[in-house]
């Protein structure tokens, strides 16, 4: 499937030697994407926080090559020179090749570290391949003066859902809806669009505290997870309840209902699990101490007036959300009760930002 409208029509190559430096966000999903189709197109809709401090930041040197045949790049990462990433940021700069003409016409040093440890188990690929995007968009727009704001962050969104599913939601902020929804306006299945209604004000700044509870490898990767979902038993329902989710959590993010927000963000997070459960062939990524922590959540919630809640990734780390004015209270709460699950007791503080930042 080609997207004619992301094709450009006219480049003016002017520039010879130029380079861009991007910060970008990871975010973590309320209602989750969990299914796909080729290329890169959702079974269902979602909707995510935008992080502030986990985050990516990339530079590209572009200068203009020799040889216009192929995609030449160099890759470091965290200040080392990285073989072991190229293969997938090349298997990227395959898929966007139409849409981005221009990798072919320079050589690329491209110089990428995360703000985060990289074998964390926090998915380094939304925010990853979001700056990648960006810093290719900031290239086209010095190549055709003509692009507005708009499109470049729409297009932005649109190469990195191709290298990532997931990162299409890693351009901009606080909340951001990723999949046609008739209650979203200009929402679509190709890029993410900033959530356009106006939010109520106990989930401004709404905090988000991960809980590193198994930094390894993942057993099964999520491109495997998604592709169990063709012939899931539970696949078509699921997809029902995520759109069904998509408005109730819409109202609830405008009316600010909180223990509802809690119902629809918990109930997401086990059901994406359970999808794994059910799946053939089926698998755990959850491990005893994400249930120890799930329970010492609720335990709190139930002894206190706290709103605090967890989502979970695809992976054993818990992600705790809570409104900013719980912050004190709750950050002891972690420290004191939730770190002696982590990993070397590690967690990082985190909180809704507003996407991607130009360096
Ligand atoms: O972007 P991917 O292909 O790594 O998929 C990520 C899917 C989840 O993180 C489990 C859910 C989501 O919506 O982010």
């Amino acid at each position: 499937m080609i997207t004619e409208q992301f094709i450009p029509k006219k480049l003016d190559y002017l520039v010879d030697t130029v380079s861009y430096k991007w910060q970008t966000p990871s975010n973590i999903a309320l209602v989750k994407y969990w299914g796909k189709r080729t290329p890169q197109i959702p079974k269902n809709v979602s909707i995510s926080f935008t992080l502030n401090n986990c985050h990516t930041i990339t530079s590209i040197e572009f200068e203009k090559s020799s040889d216009n045949k192929k995609v030449n790049f160099e890759l470091f990462f965290e200040g080392k020179k990285n073989e072991a990433f190229k293969p997938k940021i090349a298997q990227f700069f395959e898929r966007i090749k139409v849409y981005c003409p221009y990798v072919f016409e320079y050589d690329m040093i491209i110089d990428s570290s995360n703000s985060f440890p990289h074998s964390s188990g926090i998915a380094s690929s939304a925010s990853g391949l979001s700056a990648i995007a960006m810093c290719l968009m900031s290239l086209e727009k010095a190549l055709n003066s003509n692009l507005s704001e708009d499109f470049l962050k729409k297009k932005a969104s649109f190469l990195a859902r191709l290298g990532s599913g997931s990162a299409s939601r890693s351009i901009e902020g606080p909340l951001v809806v990723w999949g046609k929804h008739p209650d979203v306006d200009g929402s679509s299945d190709l890029f993410g669009v900033q959530f356009p209604f106006k939010v109520a004000s106990v989930f401004e700044n709404y905090q988000d505290a991960i809980l590193l509870v198994d930094k390894g490898e993942k057993q099964v990767s999520s491109t495997v997870g998604h592709n169990l979902m063709h012939n899931h038993p539970y696949a078509a329902q699921r997809f029902i309840q995520a759109s069904e989710n998509l408005s109730e959590i819409s109202q609830v993010l405008q009316n600010g209902d909180v223990d509802t927000f809690i119902n629809i963000v918990e109930s997401e997070a086990l059901t994406l699990h359970a999808m794994m459960l059910t799946s053939n062939p089926y698998f755990i990524l959850m491990k005893p101490n994400t249930l120890q922590i799930i329970n010492k959540i609720w335990e709190f919630r139930n002894n206190t007036d706290s709103k605090i809640c967890f989502t979970l990734d695809a992976g054993a780390n818990v992600h705790v959300l809570y409104p900013e004015k719980e912050k004190e209270i709750v950050n002891q709460f972690i420290e004191n009760e939730l770190s002696k699950f982590c990993q070397n007791k590690q967690f990082i503080l985190d909180f809704a930002g507003n996407g991607a930042k130009i360096l």
